[in-house]
């Protein structure tokens, strides 16, 4: 593996993330062997077609995701993110991750965008409104208005949230770190080219080659948790020197 790459001491730093910095806490991967994707059909569980077909369908799919993420807590490698976070000036970081889990907030982090939702929430298909999932939710739950809830989740078709602002941070971020992202979903995956382009050194770390390798200028290949707590020690001595 290369030597890690250095940092200069107010490097704007953006990370995103995917479904591979969860996987060593034991939240399943979308494609990898046994996968998510390959449990379920994606058009039936993950499409606003496929909760109007058979929303009781999406919604046990969704409720026992939300328990299963109840259970399991971060790893090493979201502890040094929100470590890194810590260390930095304030506004010299952001997190944008397209996992559903909670495990960046239990480890800690703040600046976090959650570019594809949160099972933690819900949201009224009718009025709009966001609000905590209560802890047991009947097969169709409804928003006080009277209103079908949905998972405040993006699904496949859906734009996800807050496009604009993570452009906006992607531009002007001048090292961006991808963690456990297979590169095949966009917008997402077209975050490490946006970087590049805009002028940013792009590191990642991935347990295989992600489909936008060709844009990583510093390439880690392992486990998250075990690459990302060395990475972010060798940051903060760049930091202190
Ligand atoms: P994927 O399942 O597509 O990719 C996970 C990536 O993590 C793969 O490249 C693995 O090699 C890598 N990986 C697995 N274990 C790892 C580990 N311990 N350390 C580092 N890397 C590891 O998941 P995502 O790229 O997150 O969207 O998928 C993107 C989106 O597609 C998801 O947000 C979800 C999904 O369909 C929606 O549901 C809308």
């Amino acid at each position: 593996m290369e030597a890690f790459v250095d940092i200069a001491p107010r490097t704007k730093i953006v990370a995103l993330t995917g479904a591979g910095i969860s996987a060593e806490s034991g939240v399943p991967t979308f494609r990898d062997k046994g996968g998510i994707w390959q449990q379920y059909d994606v058009m039936a569980v993950a499409t606003p077609e496929g909760f109007e077909r058979d929303p009781r369908l999406v919604w046990r799919f969704y409720n026992e995701r939300r328990k299963h993420a109840k259970l399991v807590q971060p790893n090493p490698a979201h502890y040094a993110l929100a470590r890194l976070e810590q260390l930095l000036p304030e506004g010299n970081f952001a997190l944008i991750t397209q996992n559903v889990d909670g495990l960046h907030r239990k480890a800690g982090s703040k600046s976090i965008h959650h570019m594809h939702g949160e099972l933690a929430k819900v949201r009224c298909t009718v009025c709009h409104a966001v609000r905590e999932a209560p802890e047991d939710l009947p097969d169709l739950p409804r928003c006080p208005c009277g209103g079908l809830l949905r998972p405040h989740v993006v699904w496949f078709g859906e734009i996800p949230f807050d496009m604009d602002k993570l452009y906006q941070l992607v531009e002007e971020c001048r090292l961006f770190l991808i963690v456990g992202t297979s590169g095949m979903v966009h917008p997402a995956a077209g975050f490490v080219a946006h970087a590049k382009t805009s002028g940013a050194v792009t590191v990642g770390v991935n347990l295989e080659p992600p489909e936008n390798r060709f844009y990583i200028d510093h390439f880690y290949q392992g486990k998250a948790g075990e690459i990302l707590p060395g990475l972010v020690d060798h940051w903060v001595q760049c930091l202190k020197s």
